[in-house]
Protein backbone atom coordinates (compact mmCIF):
# COMPACT_ATOMS: atom_id res chain seq x y z
CA UNK A 1 0.00 0.00 0.00
CA UNK A 2 1.24 3.27 -1.41
CA UNK A 3 -0.66 6.67 -0.63
CA UNK A 4 0.15 9.60 -2.34
CA UNK A 5 -1.71 13.05 -2.79
CA UNK A 6 -0.66 16.05 -2.88
CA UNK A 7 -2.34 20.36 -2.44
CA UNK A 8 -1.72 23.63 -3.47
CA UNK A 9 0.59 25.99 -1.68
CA UNK A 10 -1.66 28.68 -2.41
CA UNK A 11 -3.54 30.64 0.09
CA UNK A 12 -5.27 29.22 3.32
CA UNK A 13 -6.05 25.78 3.73
CA UNK A 14 -9.64 25.73 4.07
CA UNK A 15 -12.79 23.21 5.33
CA UNK A 16 -13.12 21.56 2.03
CA UNK A 17 -9.49 20.89 1.63
CA UNK A 18 -9.59 19.59 5.46
CA UNK A 19 -12.59 17.17 5.02
CA UNK A 20 -12.31 16.64 1.02
CA UNK A 21 -8.68 15.62 1.62
CA UNK A 22 -6.70 15.97 4.71
CA UNK A 23 -8.27 14.44 7.21
CA UNK A 24 -7.90 10.91 4.89
CA UNK A 25 -4.75 11.66 4.73
CA UNK A 26 -4.47 11.59 8.43
CA UNK A 27 -6.56 8.92 9.14
CA UNK A 28 -4.80 7.07 5.82
CA UNK A 29 -1.51 7.31 8.30
CA UNK A 30 -2.48 5.13 10.59
CA UNK A 31 -3.67 2.60 8.36
CA UNK A 32 -0.56 2.26 6.16
CA UNK A 33 1.41 1.92 8.59
CA UNK A 34 -0.39 -1.03 9.85
CA UNK A 35 -0.13 -2.68 6.65
CA UNK A 36 3.72 -1.84 6.16
CA UNK A 37 3.48 0.45 3.49
CA UNK A 38 4.04 4.35 3.14
CA UNK A 39 2.15 7.60 2.90
CA UNK A 40 3.86 10.65 0.71
CA UNK A 41 1.92 14.35 1.03
CA UNK A 42 3.48 16.93 -0.85
CA UNK A 43 3.00 20.47 -1.31
CA UNK A 44 2.52 20.99 -5.39
CA UNK A 45 4.51 24.11 -5.43
CA UNK A 46 5.45 23.29 -9.33
CA UNK A 47 1.73 23.42 -9.77
CA UNK A 48 0.89 26.53 -8.39
CA UNK A 49 3.03 28.22 -11.21
CA UNK A 50 0.80 27.72 -13.79
CA UNK A 51 -0.97 30.36 -12.81
CA UNK A 52 -0.34 33.91 -12.14
CA UNK A 53 1.36 34.43 -8.84
CA UNK A 54 4.01 36.38 -6.71
CA UNK A 55 7.56 34.19 -5.63
CA UNK A 56 7.41 35.43 -2.04
CA UNK A 57 4.37 34.46 -1.56
CA UNK A 58 4.97 31.22 -3.10
CA UNK A 59 7.51 30.50 -0.30
CA UNK A 60 5.96 31.94 2.68
CA UNK A 61 2.58 30.00 1.49
CA UNK A 62 4.64 26.76 1.42
CA UNK A 63 6.33 26.60 4.64
CA UNK A 64 2.70 28.02 6.05
CA UNK A 65 1.13 24.71 4.46
CA UNK A 66 3.24 22.40 6.17
CA UNK A 67 2.85 24.05 9.79
CA UNK A 68 -1.14 23.37 8.62
CA UNK A 69 -0.47 19.78 7.54
CA UNK A 70 1.59 18.82 10.97
CA UNK A 71 -1.18 20.72 13.23
CA UNK A 72 -3.71 18.94 11.40
CA UNK A 73 -2.25 16.08 12.16
CA UNK A 74 0.10 14.41 9.58
CA UNK A 75 3.27 13.31 11.16
CA UNK A 76 6.38 13.82 9.45
CA UNK A 77 7.92 11.04 11.46
CA UNK A 78 5.82 8.30 9.80
CA UNK A 79 4.46 10.14 6.43
CA UNK A 80 6.96 11.34 4.14
CA UNK A 81 6.00 15.38 4.20
CA UNK A 82 7.92 17.15 1.16
CA UNK A 83 8.09 19.85 -1.78
CA UNK A 84 7.85 18.92 -5.07
CA UNK A 85 10.72 21.37 -5.90
CA UNK A 86 13.01 20.05 -3.72
CA UNK A 87 12.25 16.78 -5.98
CA UNK A 88 13.47 17.10 -9.60
CA UNK A 89 12.37 13.79 -10.57
CA UNK A 90 8.43 15.05 -10.62
CA UNK A 91 9.20 17.19 -13.17
CA UNK A 92 11.36 15.35 -15.00
CA UNK A 93 9.10 12.58 -15.22
CA UNK A 94 6.28 14.85 -16.38
CA UNK A 95 8.70 15.45 -19.21
CA UNK A 96 8.71 11.48 -20.02
CA UNK A 97 4.84 11.06 -19.63
CA UNK A 98 4.59 13.88 -22.03
CA UNK A 99 5.24 11.50 -24.97
CA UNK A 100 2.19 9.34 -24.31
CA UNK A 101 -0.29 11.90 -23.01
CA UNK A 102 -2.36 12.81 -25.86
CA UNK A 103 -3.48 16.18 -26.61
CA UNK A 104 -7.01 15.20 -26.80
CA UNK A 105 -7.31 13.84 -23.14
CA UNK A 106 -5.91 17.05 -21.76
CA UNK A 107 -8.37 19.23 -24.20
CA UNK A 108 -11.13 17.37 -21.81
CA UNK A 109 -9.94 18.48 -18.36
CA UNK A 110 -12.62 20.34 -16.72
CA UNK A 111 -10.56 22.27 -14.41
CA UNK A 112 -8.30 23.77 -17.65
CA UNK A 113 -11.49 24.58 -19.06
CA UNK A 114 -12.77 26.57 -16.06
CA UNK A 115 -9.14 27.98 -14.94
CA UNK A 116 -8.39 29.93 -18.56
CA UNK A 117 -12.02 30.65 -18.85
CA UNK A 118 -12.46 32.76 -21.86
CA UNK A 119 -8.94 33.87 -22.39
CA UNK A 120 -7.79 30.55 -23.54
CA UNK A 121 -4.90 31.33 -25.83
CA UNK A 122 -3.63 33.73 -22.82
CA UNK A 123 -3.32 30.99 -20.32
CA UNK A 124 0.21 29.29 -19.11
CA UNK A 125 1.21 25.78 -21.16
CA UNK A 126 1.62 24.96 -17.36
CA UNK A 127 -1.94 24.92 -16.75
CA UNK A 128 -2.39 22.87 -20.04
CA UNK A 129 -0.16 20.00 -18.80
CA UNK A 130 -0.71 20.26 -15.09
CA UNK A 131 -2.57 17.26 -15.41
CA UNK A 132 0.38 15.29 -16.58
CA UNK A 133 2.45 16.72 -13.91
CA UNK A 134 0.02 15.31 -11.44
CA UNK A 135 -0.32 12.00 -13.52
CA UNK A 136 3.78 12.05 -12.75
CA UNK A 137 3.16 12.87 -9.01
CA UNK A 138 1.20 9.62 -8.14
CA UNK A 139 3.41 7.39 -10.71
CA UNK A 140 6.83 8.29 -9.26
CA UNK A 141 5.96 6.59 -6.53
CA UNK A 142 3.99 3.31 -7.87
CA UNK A 143 0.91 5.18 -5.57
CA UNK A 144 -1.93 2.53 -5.18
CA UNK A 145 -4.29 5.05 -2.92
CA UNK A 146 -4.71 8.80 -3.72
CA UNK A 147 -7.22 10.33 -1.56
CA UNK A 148 -8.73 13.50 -3.08
CA UNK A 149 -12.28 15.45 -3.03
CA UNK A 150 -14.42 15.10 -5.95
CA UNK A 151 -12.77 17.77 -7.98
CA UNK A 152 -9.52 15.80 -8.46
CA UNK A 153 -11.26 12.23 -9.77
CA UNK A 154 -11.00 12.96 -13.76
CA UNK A 155 -7.13 13.83 -13.32
CA UNK A 156 -6.78 10.51 -11.66
CA UNK A 157 -8.19 9.44 -14.22
CA UNK A 158 -6.03 10.66 -17.02
CA UNK A 159 -2.82 9.46 -14.81
CA UNK A 160 -4.86 5.93 -14.59
CA UNK A 161 -5.05 6.34 -18.76
CA UNK A 162 -1.60 7.60 -19.19
CA UNK A 163 0.14 4.43 -17.03
CA UNK A 164 -1.94 1.92 -18.81
CA UNK A 165 -0.39 3.36 -22.57
CA UNK A 166 3.01 3.94 -21.15
CA UNK A 167 2.72 0.26 -19.66
CA UNK A 168 1.36 -1.27 -22.99
CA UNK A 169 3.60 0.92 -25.51
CA UNK A 170 6.91 0.95 -23.90
CA UNK A 171 6.30 -1.49 -20.24
CA UNK A 172 7.80 -4.65 -22.58
CA UNK A 173 5.30 -7.40 -21.12
CA UNK A 174 6.18 -5.92 -17.48
CA UNK A 175 4.27 -2.84 -15.97
CA UNK A 176 6.30 0.20 -15.68
CA UNK A 177 3.76 2.34 -13.66
CA UNK A 178 0.95 0.89 -11.09
CA UNK A 179 -2.62 2.42 -11.61
CA UNK A 180 -3.74 4.51 -8.61
CA UNK A 181 -7.11 4.42 -7.02
CA UNK A 182 -8.74 7.79 -6.38
CA UNK A 183 -9.92 7.59 -2.56
CA UNK A 184 -12.87 10.22 -2.43
CA UNK A 185 -15.21 10.45 0.74
CA UNK A 186 -18.67 9.76 0.46
CA UNK A 187 -19.82 12.60 2.88
CA UNK A 188 -17.52 15.61 2.29
CA UNK A 189 -16.87 14.93 -1.64
CA UNK A 190 -17.19 18.39 -2.69
CA UNK A 191 -17.80 20.76 0.40
CA UNK A 192 -19.55 24.31 -1.53
CA UNK A 193 -19.25 27.76 -1.03
CA UNK A 194 -20.63 29.12 1.89
CA UNK A 195 -22.01 31.73 -0.10
CA UNK A 196 -22.91 29.86 -3.33
CA UNK A 197 -23.99 26.71 -2.96
CA UNK A 198 -23.39 25.47 -6.82
CA UNK A 199 -20.07 26.73 -6.50
CA UNK A 200 -17.25 24.34 -4.90
CA UNK A 201 -15.34 25.79 -1.52
CA UNK A 202 -12.42 27.31 -2.97
CA UNK A 203 -9.18 28.96 -2.25
CA UNK A 204 -9.34 31.42 -5.24
CA UNK A 205 -12.72 32.22 -4.57
CA UNK A 206 -12.02 36.19 -3.66
CA UNK A 207 -14.74 36.41 -1.01
CA UNK A 208 -13.33 34.91 2.32
CA UNK A 209 -16.68 34.71 3.70
CA UNK A 210 -16.76 32.06 1.59
CA UNK A 211 -14.83 29.66 2.96
CA UNK A 212 -13.83 28.87 6.45
CA UNK A 213 -10.34 28.52 6.55
CA UNK A 214 -8.50 26.77 9.11
CA UNK A 215 -6.74 29.29 10.69
CA UNK A 216 -10.34 31.41 11.56
CA UNK A 217 -10.49 31.96 14.91
CA UNK A 218 -13.61 31.56 16.65
CA UNK A 219 -14.81 34.93 16.06
CA UNK A 220 -14.59 34.67 12.34
CA UNK A 221 -16.20 31.30 11.79
CA UNK A 222 -18.98 32.64 13.90
CA UNK A 223 -19.50 35.28 11.60
CA UNK A 224 -18.81 33.38 8.27
CA UNK A 225 -21.60 30.69 9.58
CA UNK A 226 -24.02 33.35 10.52
CA UNK A 227 -23.45 35.04 7.39
CA UNK A 228 -23.55 31.63 5.27
CA UNK A 229 -26.38 31.66 2.69
CA UNK A 230 -29.33 29.31 3.86
CA UNK A 231 -33.19 29.42 3.02
CA UNK A 232 -36.17 30.32 5.08
CA UNK A 233 -37.53 26.95 5.09
CA UNK A 234 -37.16 24.95 8.58
CA UNK A 235 -34.81 21.83 7.64
CA UNK A 236 -36.17 18.35 6.60
CA UNK A 237 -36.24 15.31 8.83
CA UNK A 238 -35.19 13.20 6.56
CA UNK A 239 -32.17 13.91 3.81
CA UNK A 240 -34.78 13.45 0.90
CA UNK A 241 -36.12 16.95 1.62
CA UNK A 242 -32.96 18.20 1.02
CA UNK A 243 -33.72 18.30 -2.95
CA UNK A 244 -32.78 21.10 -4.71
CA UNK A 245 -31.94 23.04 -1.58
CA UNK A 246 -28.16 23.40 -2.02
CA UNK A 247 -27.13 25.92 0.67
CA UNK A 248 -29.10 23.65 3.16
CA UNK A 249 -27.75 20.72 1.90
CA UNK A 250 -24.08 21.78 2.01
CA UNK A 251 -24.43 23.18 5.89
CA UNK A 252 -25.77 20.10 6.78
CA UNK A 253 -23.17 18.04 5.17
CA UNK A 254 -20.42 20.08 6.49
CA UNK A 255 -22.04 19.28 10.23
CA UNK A 256 -22.13 16.01 9.63
CA UNK A 257 -18.97 15.66 8.19
CA UNK A 258 -17.03 17.91 11.11
CA UNK A 259 -19.33 15.43 13.70
CA UNK A 260 -18.44 12.11 11.98
CA UNK A 261 -21.97 11.10 11.71
CA UNK A 262 -24.80 10.58 8.25
CA UNK A 263 -27.02 13.54 7.15
CA UNK A 264 -29.97 11.58 8.42
CA UNK A 265 -28.50 11.92 12.00
CA UNK A 266 -28.25 15.08 11.77
CA UNK A 267 -31.76 16.16 10.60
CA UNK A 268 -32.95 13.66 13.53
CA UNK A 269 -31.81 15.78 15.53
CA UNK A 270 -32.56 19.15 13.68
CA UNK A 271 -35.23 18.40 11.77
CA UNK A 272 -38.33 21.03 11.74
CA UNK A 273 -35.82 23.55 13.17
CA UNK A 274 -34.92 26.76 11.31
CA UNK A 275 -31.38 28.13 10.81
CA UNK A 276 -31.50 30.51 13.63
CA UNK A 277 -31.28 27.31 15.93
CA UNK A 278 -29.12 25.27 13.82
CA UNK A 279 -26.13 28.03 12.71
CA UNK A 280 -25.20 28.59 16.06
CA UNK A 281 -24.77 24.60 16.08
CA UNK A 282 -22.99 24.39 13.30
CA UNK A 283 -20.53 27.51 14.61
CA UNK A 284 -20.21 25.98 17.66
CA UNK A 285 -19.25 23.09 16.52
CA UNK A 286 -16.97 23.68 13.60
CA UNK A 287 -15.11 26.22 16.40
CA UNK A 288 -14.54 22.87 18.87
CA UNK A 289 -12.88 20.85 16.18
CA UNK A 290 -10.67 23.52 14.63
CA UNK A 291 -9.53 25.14 17.73
CA UNK A 292 -6.68 22.36 18.45
CA UNK A 293 -5.53 22.60 15.06
CA UNK A 294 -5.65 26.42 14.73
CA UNK A 295 -3.71 26.05 18.31
CA UNK A 296 -0.88 23.92 16.85
CA UNK A 297 -1.14 25.84 13.59
CA UNK A 298 -0.10 29.12 15.76
CA UNK A 299 2.84 27.66 17.29
CA UNK A 300 4.31 25.56 14.43
CA UNK A 301 4.20 28.09 11.73
CA UNK A 302 6.61 30.39 13.95
CA UNK A 303 9.55 27.78 13.72
CA UNK A 304 10.63 28.40 9.87
CA UNK A 305 13.95 26.44 10.90
CA UNK A 306 11.71 23.68 12.15
CA UNK A 307 9.55 23.10 8.77
CA UNK A 308 12.62 23.48 6.48
CA UNK A 309 14.04 21.12 8.07
CA UNK A 310 11.01 18.48 7.61
CA UNK A 311 10.79 19.62 4.21
CA UNK A 312 14.45 18.70 3.19
CA UNK A 313 14.50 15.59 5.20
CA UNK A 314 10.78 14.36 4.02
CA UNK A 315 12.61 15.22 0.09
CA UNK A 316 15.17 13.15 0.77
CA UNK A 317 13.18 10.00 1.45
CA UNK A 318 10.93 11.13 -1.48
CA UNK A 319 14.56 11.11 -3.69
CA UNK A 320 15.19 7.48 -2.73
CA UNK A 321 11.92 6.13 -3.39
CA UNK A 322 11.53 7.88 -6.62
CA UNK A 323 14.77 6.91 -7.87
CA UNK A 324 13.83 3.45 -8.94
CA UNK A 325 10.97 4.55 -10.73
CA UNK A 326 12.42 7.11 -12.99
CA UNK A 327 15.19 5.07 -14.14
CA UNK A 328 12.17 2.56 -15.27
CA UNK A 329 10.77 5.19 -17.28
CA UNK A 330 14.04 6.71 -18.75
CA UNK A 331 15.15 2.73 -19.32
CA UNK A 332 11.60 1.63 -21.14
CA UNK A 333 11.53 4.86 -23.27
CA UNK A 334 15.10 3.84 -24.49
CA UNK A 335 17.03 6.39 -23.41
CA UNK A 336 20.61 6.35 -22.58
CA UNK A 337 21.58 7.70 -19.60
P1 LIG B 1 -6.03 21.50 -4.32
O1 LIG B 1 -4.82 22.15 -3.76
O2 LIG B 1 -6.99 22.36 -5.07
O3 LIG B 1 -6.84 20.78 -3.18
C1 LIG B 1 -6.24 19.86 -2.26
C2 LIG B 1 -7.23 18.75 -1.93
O4 LIG B 1 -8.43 19.30 -1.40
C3 LIG B 1 -9.55 18.81 -2.14
N1 LIG B 1 -10.58 19.87 -2.20
C4 LIG B 1 -11.86 19.70 -1.86
N2 LIG B 1 -12.55 18.63 -1.42
C5 LIG B 1 -13.86 18.79 -1.14
N3 LIG B 1 -14.52 19.98 -1.30
C6 LIG B 1 -13.87 21.07 -1.74
N4 LIG B 1 -14.52 22.24 -1.88
C7 LIG B 1 -12.48 20.96 -2.06
N5 LIG B 1 -11.54 21.85 -2.51
C8 LIG B 1 -10.39 21.15 -2.60
C9 LIG B 1 -9.00 18.49 -3.53
O5 LIG B 1 -9.82 17.56 -4.20
C10 LIG B 1 -7.64 17.95 -3.19
O6 LIG B 1 -7.71 16.58 -2.87
N6 LIG B 1 -4.14 19.29 -8.41
C11 LIG B 1 -4.33 19.17 -6.97
C12 LIG B 1 -3.04 18.95 -6.22
C13 LIG B 1 -2.26 17.79 -6.69
C14 LIG B 1 -2.51 16.41 -6.44
C15 LIG B 1 -1.47 15.71 -7.11
C16 LIG B 1 -3.50 15.72 -5.76
C17 LIG B 1 -1.13 17.87 -7.44
N7 LIG B 1 -0.65 16.63 -7.69
C18 LIG B 1 -1.41 14.31 -7.08
C19 LIG B 1 -3.43 14.32 -5.73
C20 LIG B 1 -2.40 13.63 -6.39
C21 LIG B 1 -4.98 20.42 -6.44
O7 LIG B 1 -4.85 21.48 -7.00
O8 LIG B 1 -5.62 20.26 -5.22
Amino acid sequence: MRIVSGIQPTGNLHLGNYLGAIRNWVAMQDDVAAKGGQGLYFLADLHAISMPHIPADLAANTREMVAALVACGIDPARSILFNQAQVPAHAELQWLLSGTARMGWLSRMTQFKDKSGKNREGASIALFTYPVLQAADVLLYQATHVPVGEDQKQHLELARDIAQKFNTDFGGGSDVFTLPEPIIPPEAARIMSLRDGAAKMSKSDPSDMSRINLTDNADTIMAKVKKAKSDPEPLPSEPAGLAGRAEAKNLVGIYAAMAGISPAAVLSEFGGKGFGAFKPALAELLVAKLAPINARFADLRQDRAALDAILRSGAERARTLAAPTLTAAYEALGLVR
